[in-house]
Parts: structure tokens; sequence; C-alpha cells
């Protein structure tokens, strides 16, 4: 499948299982009405993120624009077109968790992972992200790992929670 290996050499963390997985899904939804915002979301279940290469792919596989792609990856946050890691670090910076130093946190974080924030480590284990008010402000500063919360951390030793994964 010489197309897929070109767009795996151009996309980063795309392979080609990702690809055929992708295909597959596609194929599932194409002539459903209303299946392009449930399929980019099964594509970034898969892929992780939705760069314009994978957005041209969902485009060509239901016959519509890629505009309209983009339009809806561009609207909705819960999309990304950043590569993330397999376990998603995010650090609350709102209000109460700012005061509570979550800003050391984030600092300590990045440091031990090496990586900025928006980054994700070279094994693609994890991502680092900042976040306004995550919903927890009783518990800050607080900060999730994918679905887990970890709350009242200290800003020194908050990166211990990262030895859970
Ligand atoms: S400000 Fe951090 S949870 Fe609300």
């Amino acid at each position: 499948m010489a197309e897929a290996r070109t767009i795996e050499q151009a996309v980063e963390f795309i392979t080609t299982e990702m690809l055929d997985e992708l295909d597959s899904v596609i194929v599932d939804y194409r002539g459903t009405p209303g299946s392009l915002i449930p399929l980019l979301q099964r594509a970034q279940e898969i892929c992780g993120y939705l760069p314009a290469e994978i957005q041209r792919r969902v485009a060509d596989g239901l016959e519509i624009s890629p505009s309209m792609v983009y339009g809806v990856v561009s609207f909705y946050s819960f999309f990304t077109m950043k590569p993330r890691g397999k376990h998603v670090v995010r650090v609350c910076l709102g209000t109460a968790c700012y005061v509570k130093r979550s800003d050391e946190i984030m600092q300590n974080l990045s440091k031990e992972l090496k990586i900025a924030v928006g980054e994700v480590t070279g094994d693609k284990k994890f991502s680092l992200e900042g976040v306004r008010c995550l919903g927890a402000c009783g518990l800050a500063p607080v900060a999730v790992v994918g679905e887990d919360t970890y709350g009242l951390l200290d800003p020194v030793t908050a990166t211990d929670i990262l030895k859970n994964y």
C-alpha cells in the first residue's frame, strides 16, 4: 500500500496499521447522514490527532470537501490537530489552581518529561497541556492524566503521578 507508506512518512506518529483501521472505519460510515463528527472522533481515537493528511483522507472517503472537514475539526475543542502522547497530562492553570502554585507543577512536569507545554515525549508516552479550570477547584491544585484526576497536589512531588503510567 504505497500511498499509506507515503502518508506515514509524511505525518508524525501515524502508522500504516492506523491508516488501515481508519480506512475500514471510513467504509463503515460512508453514505450515513451525519457521520462526519462521529467518524472524526473515531479517527482521533485511532490516530491520536487529526493532521491535514488525515482530514483529507476522511474528506476523500466521505466524498466531501477538505474545507468542510477542517471547519468541523477547528470548531470543536475536543478535536486536535497536534499529536498527543498515549497519556495526556493536563495541568489546571485556572485561578484556584494557579494561586496554589500549579504553574510550578507545570514547570516540574515539563522538566521531568523533558518537553515543553504542547509537546510529546520522544517515546510518545506523554504529552503535556495546560487547561483552564477542570471543575474541581475544591481540590486545587489539580492535574489529570488521561481519565485520572489528581487533586491537592504538592508542587514539589507532583511529578510522582507519572510513575503510575
Ligand atoms: S481552577 Fe483548577 S480546577 Fe478549577
